[in-house]
């Protein structure tokens, strides 16, 4: 080995570096993600006191000028909602997910979107062709010449197309195949994504380009997952959808600029993304009618209410073990939620088979949705429909009490602009609600109550 050379082991989940192999990180307790690297200490000092000379010195914070961030656009209200109101320029932005989810063609479209207002868009890919590229544009819309093409993958050799052609926005797609030559390792690997992203941070940060990366994310661990960007740059979208189904949801995990767990729908069609304005009409449609285990719920995305179906399947099990399932939402939720039907209301529950399902392939985790899961449970299990006006929210505890949930509010706005005549929601969040409207409000101190009003 070359002098001034080193073995390191990194974990290609969290990164944290170690000079020993182990089976298990002791930063994020992943199984089996350390991989050997080769680290210069030569080139990484050097870079090190690159990055330290400029010196400054200290300022009382009242010395410190603000000036209102200009944000531009992306055209695509659904993704300015989750960047906190637009694109701030100079910022880096981490758009993660998994392969064939659509980084690639939103990322096209907002270059395109982008490129329409006049702004110079640089887009670099090192992973498709620029024929490949063409084909995808094609489908997309008419470009115009402000978007400009380039396939490379040497950062230092796009350090200088970025300062010769002076874009204002530059997307790179995606970071596991960018490298810097003076790091020995592979593109893809722990220390050359992290290099990588540094570089292109001095470059966003020095000159106010904005930099949109694409970040792949392997269950294997292959290629360094994006995690290790996290904490490098100032917002992360992660991108994410049933494989099945022709939404998506992106989801701001991380953001300098704005609010987090805002989410913003999209749906795929044939030419791109399309947004998805309602999401809850999108989500409710094809519910059907009188059919009982169907109840709709409501639960909180960032600031923004989505209407959904819980269904549940509640049948005489066959076998000495019920099955019980639950897509779309926490299983062991639902056995809980189960379990405190059996003891507090007396339903034989336990020689059931219980499935229960989010309609449309959405993930919810809020526990407001408990309310909908326990009387969608009861509702297929006493084999009785409820009502298609009614919409319930509510988090369940273990003693069979309905307790508040945040913004009931919101949640009532969206259910009564969606039609629903009926809504059922604790009662300690009846207080300050008033009732307006078509809607009429039914406060419930614990389950019982909800379901003598079914
Ligand atoms: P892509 O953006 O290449 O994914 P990523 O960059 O995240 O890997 O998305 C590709 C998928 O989207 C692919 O399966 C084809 C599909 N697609 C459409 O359905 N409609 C379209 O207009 C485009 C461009 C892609
Ligand atoms: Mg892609």
């Amino acid at each position: 080995m070359a002098k001034g050379k080193t073995t390191v082991y990194f974990c290609q989940s969290c990164g944290y570096e170690s000079s020993k192999w182990m089976g298990q990180c002791p930063g994020c307790h992943e199984w089996n993600s350390f991989v050997e690297e080769f680290v210069d200490k030569r080139t990484q000092a050097k870079t090190g006191a690159k990055a330290a000379h400029t010196q400054s010195a200290p300022q009382p914070i009242s010395a410190v000028e603000l000036h209102e961030e200009q944000r531009c656009s992306s055209g695509m209200p659904e993704l300015d909602r989750v960047l906190g109101g637009g694109i701030v320029p100079g910022s880096m932005v981490l758009v993660g997910g998994d392969p064939g989810i659509g980084k690639s063609t939103l990322l096209l479209q907002v270059c395109k979107n982008l490129a329409d207002q006049k702004t110079r868009v640089l887009y670099i890919s090192g992973e498709e062709s620029l024929q490949q590229i063409k084909i995808r544009a094609q489908r997309i819309g008419e470009f115009s010449d402000d978007l400009r093409l380039l396939c490379e993958t040497n950062l230092d050799d796009i350090r200088q197309t970025i300062e010769r052609e002076k874009p204002q926005v530059v997307v790179i797609d995606s970071i596991q195949t960018m490298y810097r030559e003076e790091i020995s390792s592979a593109p893809g690997s722990v220390s050359q994504v992290r290099e990588s992203t540094a570089t292109l941070m001095q470059i966003a940060k020095g000159s106010g380009v904005t930099v949109f990366i694409v970040g792949h994310v392997t269950k294997e661990g292959v290629v360094a997952g994006p995690r290790v960007l996290e904490h490098m740059v100032d917002t992360v979208l992660y991108f994410e959808g049933d494989r099945y189904a022709s939404y998506r949801i992106l989801r701001g995990v991380k953001n300098r600029f704005g609010s987090t767990n805002e989410i913003g729908v999209f749906e795929m069609c044939g030419d791109g993304l399309r947004e998805v304005e309602n999401p809850s009409e999108y989500m409710l449609s094809g519910k059907p009618e009188h059919a009982s285990g169907s109840v709709v719920a409501c639960s909180m995305e960032g600031s923004r209410p989505i209407l959904i179906e819980i269904q549940a399947l509640v049948c005489h099990s066959n076998f000495g073990i019920p099955r019980r399932t639950a897509a779309g939402t926490d299983f062991n939720r639902v056995n809980l939620l189960m379990a405190v039907l059996e003891k507090r209301l007396n339903l034989k529950m336990s020689e059931c088979d219980a499935y229960v399902n989010i309609a449309g392939g959405i993930r919810m985790n809020e526990p407001a949705i408990d309310l909908g899961i326990v009387l969608a449970l009861i509702s297929s299990f006493k084999n009785r429909p409820i009502d298609e006006k009614t919409i319930c929210f509510g988090e369940v505890g273990l003693s069979g009490e309905v307790r508040a949930v945040s913004m009931p509010a919101q949640r009532v706005a969206e259910a009564e602009k969606l039609g629903f005549t009926t809504c059922i929601l604790p009662k300690v969040c009846l207080d300050g609600l008033q009732q307006k409207g078509n809607i009429q409000l039914f406060g419930v101190s614990n389950v019982r109550e909800a379901i003598d009003l079914m």
